[in-house]
């Protein structure tokens, strides 16, 4: 069976059945709002869009706003527009950033530019873009303009801050955080507070709402990061050991250079070097590093920085009522610390 028609991994398209079944009926609408955008009178732009959306993911950011919504008591339909866009912003982020990392595998699917090649995936990926622009138009809502679009620019800064911080060893753990909240923790905070302004809450709420989001999503990039070092590369669904391979200095990185002894310290330099200089590492210098990282308790206490997120996460949400919403957002955060894929 080629790739193209490699069917989708249920497992890869689940948060909890419980939080599932609650957004299930508006999931299906956001699909169908998902699929109905894809649409273009350009081949390449429909096979490539229909295989990376179609390949499923979590759909974890558009479950973010359907619920933040909802816990909100908000009764009108725009959360489903909404998470589609997200959820488009999203996917044009991912075939992005899988040129600026040349990955090969996302989803369990070759990536779009190892099929197609790196121009077809970066312009497909605007168009994913430029058509979530459009589909903000038809929610008519400045109010909504105004955070996406603040939030598209600020992941697109936090992807060129991290391309800054290639090969460099000596990325404090200040700006890898300002990386992180920037690339990956804005849309998880645009997803939460658009929740709020749909349902009219007042700026309190919304401010800890966001604040949840934001929080949520540096939580879960902390532990993309630990599993770049941690994971079964089927099971995640895109290669372990990318990270350290394209001179990425992450937070288990970070922490391992200030435990480990000179010589393993310079061993790590030499190999974010390597890496940023020729954009590949021998498979024995990655098991090398890797072994050092996991053995200097950088993964444990990455992870505790991201249970420390999710803390405040879950205290963010004292702002609403005792809702199922309320409660399936306190188990996505949860979650998001202990998750394997
Ligand atoms: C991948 O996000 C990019 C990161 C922020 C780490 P997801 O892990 O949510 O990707 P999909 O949508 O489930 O594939
Ligand atoms: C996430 O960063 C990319 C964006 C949020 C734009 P990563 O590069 O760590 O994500 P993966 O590991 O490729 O999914
Ligand atoms: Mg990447
Ligand atoms: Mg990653």
């Amino acid at each position: 069976m080629s790739q193209l028609e490699a069917p989708l991994n249920p497992e890869n398209l689940r948060t909890s059945t419980s939080v599932d079944a609650l957004v299930s009926q508006a999931m299906l609408e956001v699909n169908q709002r998902i699929q109905t955008a894809l649409q273009s009178d350009v081949v390449l732009i429909n096979q490539m869009g229909h295989y990376i959306i179609g390949a499923g993911g979590k759909r974890l950011r558009p479950k973010l706003v359907l619920l933040s919504a909802l816990a909100q008591g908000y009764e009108g339909n725009y959360h489903t527009n909404i998470a589609a866009i997200i959820e488009f912003i999203h996917t044009a982020t991912l075939l992005h950033d899988d040129v600026v990392d040349s990955s090969s595998l996302r989803r369990g699917r070759e990536t779009a530019n190892t099929v197609w090649g790196n121009e077809a995936a970066v312009l497909v990926g605007d168009f994913l873009y430029s058509r979530s622009f459009e589909m903000m138009v038809e929610v008519g809502q400045m109010r909504v303009m105004e955070i996406l679009s603040a939030a598209t620019n600020t992941i697109a800064a936090g992807e060129v801050m991290q391309l800054m911080n290639i090969g460099e060893a000596e990325v404090t753990e200040a700006r890898y955080m300002e990386v992180i909240s920037a690339k990956t923790g804005k849309l998880f905070e645009a997803a939460t507070q658009l929740g709020s302004v749909l349902a009219e809450a007042d700026s309190e709420r919304e401010h800890a709402m966001a604040d949840y989001g934001a929080r949520l999503g540096i939580a879960f990039q902390l532990i993309d990061d630990v599993l770049d070092y941690t994971a079964d590369s089927d099971e995640l669904g895109k290669n372990a050991g990318d990270d350290l391979v394209e001179g990425k200095p992450t937070l288990p990185l970070i922490y391992a250079l200030q435990t480990v002894g000179q010589s393993e310290c310079d061993e790590i330099r030499a190999a974010l070097l390597a890496a940023q200089q020729s954009g590949q590492l021998s498979e024995e210098r990655v098991q090398l590093v890797v072994k050092l990282v996991c053995q200097s308790g950088a993964i444990e206490r990455t992870v505790e920085q991201a249970q420390q997120q999710v803390k405040l996460a879950i205290q963010a949400l004292s702002c609403l009522p005792e809702s199922k919403y309320k409660e399936a957002l306190v188990s996505i955060a949860a979650a998001s610390a202990q998750r394997r894929f």
